[in-house]
């Protein structure tokens, strides 16, 4: 990895396996609910094409499953014959000048996700999930591996440029690597990592340019602070021996509570960022990347982090396509931010895909 124009800590660019990335901002992955039966709608198109600009590094279409079995809800995207419509989604977002990245995801669970932010019977949760993962043969995790290697190699043919490999939130792989979910005792236990091996390595026999970004969630929320952060700290020495190139952190559980991943308005801005500085600080070579809760690049005091941590924004980018662009630009006063509403959380309110009257309000005059 190359770091450009460091004399400017909000126009950091990246040079990572041949691809420029022209931002340390970049648009985190959002399941939009806006796909059916893996045909992407109209309105998937437009979400992605507006906040595609110089100005976001990676524009990262989230939560695309491995097969329509691994879906999370049933307007989340997949790959079928359609190839077409990822071609044009894929030029979309680079004719705008942002890298196309892509989350790929799976999601293997007898649980139906919760609505409710926080879970009321976490012990449930935990027991449902600890006896699935020892339930299930190792023909049907190889069987996940697979999909996942395939998947990426797709999105790499079709153009994506990154795969982020999804292990956060709960998802399978988040499952297997948990120490506090993952009993099993057999190759696929939680220390060894072979399967995220298997799956990097399947990836860069056949893709050695692509950039390989995975997402992990840094507190889990299951067990004390303390623990997890040391779980972490033995986690990502392994990590780090991997051929990956980006780490990404965020946060929680989806099915024990989700203000973890959306963090809360008053838990402060970039409230769990020094969970991440060090790390970045300690491997140079890793490109890393925060969300969680930022509203404001000044607050973020740029110069005083390294330069090889870059930033995944949601909601306030979901509010205002143009947020960095006006942030970058001294136009902050033009922004129209999020006011945290949590009208975003299509799912939790039973509703089948994303809105955000804040950006309703405004899009006319984007
Ligand atoms: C509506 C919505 C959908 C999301 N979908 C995903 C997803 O599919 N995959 C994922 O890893 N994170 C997902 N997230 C989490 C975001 O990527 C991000 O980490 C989180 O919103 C915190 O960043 P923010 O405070 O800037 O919004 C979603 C967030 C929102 C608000």
């Amino acid at each position: 990895m190359r770091i450009n124009n460091i004399k400017n800590p909000k126009k950091i660019m990246y040079e990572i396996k041949g691809a420029n990335i022209p931002s340390r901002f970049f648009f985190a992955p959002i399941n939009t609910g806006l796909s059916e039966n893996g045909i992407l709608k109209e309105e998937f198109f437009d979400f992605y094409k507006e906040r595609s600009h110089n100005s976001i590094g990676i524009n990262y279409v989230g939560n695309v499953a491995i097969d329509p079995e691994y879906v999370t809800n049933s307007n989340t995207a997949y790959f079928t014959d359609e190839t077409n419509q990822w071609e044009k989604l894929v030029k979309s977002i680079s004719n705008c000048g942002s890298v196309p990245g892509i989350q790929i995801a799976c999601r293997n669970s007898s649980l139906i996700p919760i609505r409710k932010m926080i879970n009321n019977n976490v012990e449930d949760y935990l027991n449902t999930v600890r006896k699935d993962l020892i339930n299930i043969p190792k023909e049907g995790i190889q069987d996940i591996i697979n999909k996942f290697i395939d998947t990426s190699i797709k999105a790499s043919d079709l153009g994506f440029n990154v795969v982020q490999i999804h292990a956060a939130h709960g998802y399978f792989l988040s499952q297997l690597i948990s120490k506090s979910l993952n009993l099993r005792e057999d190759e696929y236990n939680a220390s060894d990592l072979i399967f995220l091996k298997e799956i990097i390595n399947g990836i860069r026999d056949k893709k050695p340019n692509l950039i390989i970004d995975l997402r992990i969630s840094f507190l889990e929320g299951i067990t004390n602070e303390m623990q997890e952060k040391k779980d972490k700290e033995v986690l990502i020495k392994k990590l780090i021996d991997l051929d990956i190139d980006i780490i990404s952190f965020s946060n929680g559980i989806y099915d024990i509570n989700k203000q973890l991943i959306y963090p809360l308005e008053q838990w402060g801005h970039a409230c769990f960022i020094k969970n991440i500085i060090g790390y970045a600080k300690k491997y140079p070579n890793i490109l890393w990347n925060y969300a969680g809760n930022i509203w404001g690049l000044e607050e973020l005091e740029l110069e005083k982090l390294p330069n090889n941590l870059s930033f995944s924004l949601g909601r306030s980018l979901i509010a205002d396509p143009l947020f960095v662009e006006k942030s970058i630009n001294n136009k902050t006063h033009l922004i129209n931010k999020c006011e945290y509403k949590n009208k975003c959380h299509y799912y939790s309110l039973n509703l089948s895909h994303i809105g955000c009257p804040i950006y309703e309000l405004n899009k006319n005059s984007i």
